[in-house]
């Protein structure tokens, strides 16, 4: 992000789901970088709190940490009460948390698929609805929703996965139309592989990660993507280029090559 980027969120207070690990940790230290003060929120207390400490002495920053999982239907509600609470005036969301689930969609157990409709999907529309009318009200806000190339087209053996980064993406830039004449921005951020944990968690294998960027990397684009009034960026040229030439492909052809490159066949014999 440049200076002049970076300076939208001084002394403003932004909100990030999923700040105790990967991009939404990056994007913590991003804002904190440029002034902004931040309301962490994650399972993770322990990590949130080292990493509250950690902005609060190099930035000097105000950090507050509030431990939810987003899985527990009324998270969304218990954050936003928090920051209510304390008369925090929330001028940047980052809807950032999310996971996902890698294998054979009959070998992924409901519970956890259905778990990661709710912390990808239901979450993400819930903050957004408590958070907005206090924007529309005030007339500026900035919203970034974490999306994912994944987002573009089927991805054969994370297919729920994709489904509800494809949700992510549509949403986002869906409410950027509607609020926009509110002042309000909106923005998709589209990583394609990233270095974080995300991978460990999906049990995804190594071979989707071969060219995988930093998260301070994406953390960067998304939030110069906001800042410039864009409405959905993806993080990294090869991402874009790859997202671009699917666009002239039949759409069956790119899930069938898409399920050929995640087969877990191939991950077992380590391909
Ligand atoms: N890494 C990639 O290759 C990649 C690519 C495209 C998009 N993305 C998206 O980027 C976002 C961040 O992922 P990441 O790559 O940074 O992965 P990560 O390192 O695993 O971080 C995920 C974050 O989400 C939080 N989270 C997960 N489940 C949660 C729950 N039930 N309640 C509250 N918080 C929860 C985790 O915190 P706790 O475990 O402490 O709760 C953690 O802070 C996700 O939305 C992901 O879909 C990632």
């Amino acid at each position: 992000m440049s200076g002049s980027d970076r300076a939208r969120w001084a002394g403003q207070w932004a909100l990030i789901t999923g700040a105790s690990a990967g991009i939404g940790e990056a994007i913590a230290g991003e804002l904190a970088a440029a002034g902004a003060h931040l309301v962490v929120t994650a399972r993770r207390a322990d990590r949130l709190g080292a990493l509250a400490s950690r902005l609060r002495s190099k930035h000097g920053s105000r950090v507050e940490v509030f431990q939810a999982d987003l899985r527990q239907p009324g998270a969304a509600r218990a954050i936003f009460a928090f920051t209510t609470g304390k008369g925090l005036e929330v001028e940047l969301l980052v809807n950032n948390a999310g996971f996902g689930a890698f294998g054979y969609f009959q070998e992924i157990s409901s519970e956890r698929l259905l778990e990661m409709v709710q912390v990808n999907c239901t979450a993400v529309v819930e903050l957004t609805r408590l958070y907005v009318p206090g924007m529309v009200e005030r007339r500026h806000g900035d919203i970034l929703i974490v999306a994912s190339t994944a987002a573009f087209q089927a991805v054969p053996f994370i297919s729920a996965y994709a489904a509800t980064k494809a949700f992510d993406l549509i949403f986002a830039e869906g409410i950027a139309e509607e609020l926009r004449p509110f002042g309000i921005r909106v923005c998709a951020l589209c990583p394609g592989s990233t270095n974080t944990e995300f991978q460990s968690v999906a049990k995804q294998p190594d071979r989707a990660f071969r060219f995988a960027e930093t998260a301070e990397k994406v953390a960067r684009v998304g939030l110069k993507g906001l800042a410039r009034g864009e409405t959905c960026v993806i993080s990294g040229a090869r991402n874009r280029w790859m997202i671009a030439s699917e666009r002239v492909a039949p759409r069956n052809l790119i899930a069938k090559m898409a399920a050929k490159m995640m087969h877990p066949e191939d991950a077992r014999k380590g391909g």
